[in-house]
């Protein structure tokens, strides 16, 4: 893809922001940081549109609740159409991590994780939200 440059007019208080999120958050130039603030606010566009997005969904758990991995199941097959794939990683004896890959209308993704976020036991739990382009 072909680069294009423009110039930027920005006021001293935002584009002291700008540098001060270049350098916490270690982008390599303001070019890059521009960059990725537009890709975000792409993708969070296209979740507020409903569009099919795709994302992952993180669960952190106690196995030794069985209910909860009965549950988790149970939900898991209700939406598994959106289900890309699952990858569990036993982090300690009694912790698990699980993370969902996941691709569809944002809505749907985000039903999904709300009903597995309120299943009694889950320690923590977070929806990343990507795009599928
Ligand atoms: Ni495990």
């Amino acid at each position: 893809m072909q680069v294009k440059r423009f110039g930027v007019s920005l006021d001293e208080d935002l584009l002291t922001i700008l540098d001060t999120f270049v350098k916490n958050e270690k982008f390599p130039n303001r070019s890059q940081a521009i960059r990725f603030l537009i890709k975000k606010n792409t993708v969070e566009e296209k979740w507020k549109g409903n569009k099919v997005v795709a994302g992952a969904i993180i669960l952190v758990y106690d196995h030794h609740k069985r209910e909860l991995q009965n549950i988790s199941t149970q939900i898991q097959h209700d939406y598994h159409h959106l289900i890309l794939c699952v990858q569990h990683v036993h982090l300690d004896h009694h912790n698990c991590l699980e993370t969902i890959a996941v691709k569809g209308k944002a809505k749907e993704l985000t039903e999904l994780a709300d009903k597995l976020k309120a299943i009694k036991g889950i320690k923590h739990s977070k929806l990343v939200m990507s795009t599928v382009d």
